[in-house]
């Protein structure tokens, strides 16, 4: 419990910039094997550390870790002969330093060229739902935006139904993209967002239309977003409270991929509000989870789920709670190389291949309560984590990349579903 009293006292006294992280440090650490793997996991655990980009076996991770745990985190890895290195000694200075460097490629206001969204830069809730406006508008025939509700703080929760046959046709497969579904993961929604450029405006491969019924969801969780972009660049969570708990007010927020209602809270969570991976008081305690589920039940022809996350090059599908494979399996893997392959052929050179797996596998931990094993459990045959490529030098992903990645995760959303229909 000492451990969260110090954490929440950071968190309170967080009225200036980045106070939070003094002390704080980075480091980057790589298993060698899956028992390390597995170690590194428990240690991230034990001292309740941030992963900021999850390792994988030969593949470095990134954990942030607080002063008081500085020392114990180095020693276990130490002891267990884990490679590690650091990737920032002082947290809030190189936050500081990012904030210098990029603020200017923040822009609060669309610069819109026409009807196309710019990838030049990480666009605000706002911009991003005026464009799904425009696009419906624009388009009547085939595009309209649904808001089914508003945010735990008020944003309209808003996603695009894209049909040449106004989902009537129920043996047209349906497509179901999301993104931003943890706050401090920029770099996935513009995917989302590209993926109704190619469908409506730059309509390239119109077989893409004509087969599938689409649904895009492009921030899942609008109050982390605008909160990790106004006030904390590593923020993660919904930003929900619970009047009256004092715990929730001091550490507010939910990990939204951790509150789906398929074994629930039982690996890889936390009680703990302060927690980074608190699931919440219940399943679907979230608002923005509800309307990811409520997607899932009324539409009974989902063929293809993806959640676009970051970092890390993976390309995951369920059981994420125990790593088993479910009688799906040899399809959402197949389906999966697909889309890997597809990319890694047009991926920029210093991005790293995909690997395709079972999301407990590659990771080497269960998490329970995630969106894929809960779209998984409801029927839909194939379901998949995309993490993005990742980070470099500090917490963000420069925006520079922003075009290449949505270019190449487009290349692989359009082998993947096509091979989804051919070994359906
Ligand atoms: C971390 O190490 C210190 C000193 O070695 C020890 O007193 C403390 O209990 C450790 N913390 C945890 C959570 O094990
Ligand atoms: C249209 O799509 C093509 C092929 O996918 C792509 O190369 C091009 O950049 C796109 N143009 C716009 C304006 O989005």
């Amino acid at each position: 419990m000492r451990v969260w009293l110090i954490i929440a006292s950071f968190v309170v006294a967080a009225s200036a910039r980045h106070e939070e992280y003094e002390g704080w440090s980075s480091y980057y650490v790589v298993p060698y094997d899956f028992g390390q793997l597995e170690a590194i996991n428990e240690i991230v655990q034990k001292y309740n550390l941030d992963v900021y980009g999850h390792p994988a076996i030969k593949r470095e991770g990134l954990v942030l870790v607080d002063p008081a745990n500085k020392k114990n985190f180095t020693n276990a890895l130490d002891e267990l002969n884990i490679k590690y290195r650091i990737h920032t000694k002082d947290m809030k200075a190189h936050l500081e330093l990012e904030d210098k460097m990029f603020k200017d490629k923040v822009s609060p206001l669309p610069t819109r060229i026409g009807g196309r969204l710019p990838y030049d830069q990480y666009q605000s809730v706002q911009a991003i739902h005026q464009y799904m406006d425009d696009i419906a508008a624009a388009h009547p025939n085939i595009a309209r935006v649904v808001t089914p509700t508003v945010s735990f703080n008020g944003q309209p929760m808003k996603y695009m139904r894209i049909s040449t046959t106004n989902f009537q046709d129920t043996r047209k497969p349906i497509i179901f993209l999301d993104g931003g579904m943890h706050g401090r993961e920029w770099l996935s929604i513009p995917p989302v967002t590209y993926a109704i450029n190619q469908l409506v405006e730059n309509v390239t491969d119109p077989d893409l239309l004509n087969r599938f019924d689409w649904i895009l969801l492009p921030i899942v969780n609008p109050d982390g977003y605008r909160f990790s972009r106004d006030s904390s660049v590593t923020f993660r969570k919904t930003r929900s409270i619970i009047p009256g708990n004092q715990w929730s007010m001091m550490c507010p927020g939910v990990d939204l991929d951790r509150n789906f209602d398929f074994v629930w809270n039982t690996i890889g969570t936390s009680d703990h509000h302060c927690s980074y991976v608190f699931p919440g008081v219940a399943p679907f305690s979230e608002v923005e989870a509800r309307v990811v589920r409520d997607i899932l039940h009324q539409h009974r022809n989902i063929l293809m789920y993806i959640t676009f996350s970051s970092f890390g090059s993976f390309i995951m599908y369920p059981w994420a709670f125990d790593g088993s494979l479910s009688d799906h399996a040899f399809r959402q893997h197949s389906v999966g190389i697909s889309m890997a392959d597809a990319i890694n052929r047009v991926k920029h050179p210093s991005f790293l291949p995909y690997r395709v797996g079972n999301a407990g596998l590659i990771r080497g931990s269960g998490m329970a309560g995630t969106s894929i094993d809960y779209a998984h459990s409801v029927g839909v045959p194939l379901a998949y984590t995309i993490d993005l490529p990742g980070v470099f030098g500090g917490y963000w992903m420069d925006p520079i990349w922003i075009e290449q990645v949505v270019i190449e995760t487009w290349e692989g959303v359009r082998a993947g579903v096509r091979r989804a229909l051919a070994t359906n």
